[in-house]
């Protein structure tokens, strides 16, 4: 296994929680080297010598192999894993708007420099779809996927829903949990969930769309009227991402809340658990559950990237490779 240095940008609640999991994981053979952050007068739990506000002292040492790249900002971000991936180090990033906005110069990116340019962590946190989609579905069995992809607007759905909580207050819950974007609009209208959806639809499909070209209906847009009918049905209300398969082999997909009934899988996904059901030509439904956001869950996964770098793992691209691309055909109208 490969020795890996690390640089890492960020020191939020991801950025910590992947301090702690680290040092609670034996057998990697992983070193954080440096830590950037922006703001000098933050007190952080670790000794002040782990830091840096240069991003220079990361991204010009040669001893650092790898970026793992946990800030918010998603233009800096950017800018910070091209010049690294332009100075050969490998990256993974939990950074699903960055990814998303600029995922076909990122591409370029890996293609030009060979370098490898992970993303476990950007979608659903701790379930490990992204390597499902790329290893296991190589070949053509996927017919559509759907799910629950945003962790905090399932606990504020849960927690009002429920338990009787005002929104408020569980968006306030949501936050302290550390589930929440800065921006919260980002996951109350979808625009999170897209980004997510954005990154399966690369591997499951091999389709490469801009965010301008989904649409997303946040939970915001969900009225009194709704919720009383879901609570006199006995439904519950789910914001799910959705793709699927047209006979004509074009794809849809939209993000959007949805009544869901007893019975159906995504009912019992509460909290802040995400959940993701694909539908395949061989095996049927698969159907994948597990904490979609908050330090741990998410760290775990940045964690899991760093292992398979350690086996100079990268993505394939292997529908986007061999030709089994499908066209999108999001052209339908919707009423509302
Ligand atoms: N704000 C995101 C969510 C964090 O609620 O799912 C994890 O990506």
């Amino acid at each position: 296994r490969k020795n890996l240095t690390i640089g890492l940008f960020g020191f939020g609640c991801v950025g910590y929680g992947l301090y702690e999991v680290l040092h609670k994981t034996p057998g990697l053979q992983t070193t954080i080297k440096k830590i950037c952050v922006k703001n000098p007068e933050k007190q952080r739990p670790i000794s002040a010598g782990n830091f840096t506000f240069d991003k220079n002292a990361i991204l010009s040492d040669p001893e650092i192999n790898v970026v793992v790249e946990l800030i918010d900002d998603a233009d800096a971000a950017f800018e910070i894993v091209s010049e690294a991936m332009k100075k050969g180090k490998a990256i993974v990033s939990a950074n699903k708007k960055m990814i998303a906005e600029h995922f076909q110069e990122l591409l370029e990116l890996q293609q030009e420099f060979g370098v490898p340019l992970l993303y476990e962590a950007a979608c659903c946190a701790s379930i490990p779809i992204i390597r499902n989609l790329e290893e296991y579905y190589d070949t053509d069995l996927l017919q559509s996927f759907e799910g629950i992809v945003n962790g905090s607007t399932n606990y504020i759905l849960s927690k009002t829903f429920a338990e009787g909580l005002s929104y408020r207050s569980a968006l306030e819950q949501a936050q302290e949990n550390g589930y929440v974007e800065t921006d919260p609009t980002l996951d109350i209208q979808g625009t999170d969930a897209k980004y997510k959806l954005l990154l399966l639809l690369v591997h499951a499909f091999g389709q490469i769309v801009k965010p301008e070209q989904i649409f997303n209906f946040g939970i915001d847009r969900i009225s009194d009227l709704d919720l009383k009918f879901a609570k006199e049905n006995g439904y519950k209300i789910k914001m799910v991402a959705q793709a699927f398969k047209n006979e004509d082999q074009t794809v849809s997909c939209f993000v959007l809340p949805k009544f869901v009934k007893p019975g159906d899988k995504l009912f019992g996904v509460d909290d802040v658990f995400n959940g993701l059901i694909t539908q395949n030509n061989f095996s049927d439904t698969q159907f994948f559950v597990g904490k979609g956001a908050g330090a741990f869950p998410t760290a775990s996964a940045v964690l899991s990237d760093l292992s398979a770098l350690t086996y100079d793992y990268k993505y394939e691209y292997k529908k986007l490779n061999q030709n089994k691309r499908l066209p999108l055909n999001n052209e339908f109208k919707m009423e509302v």
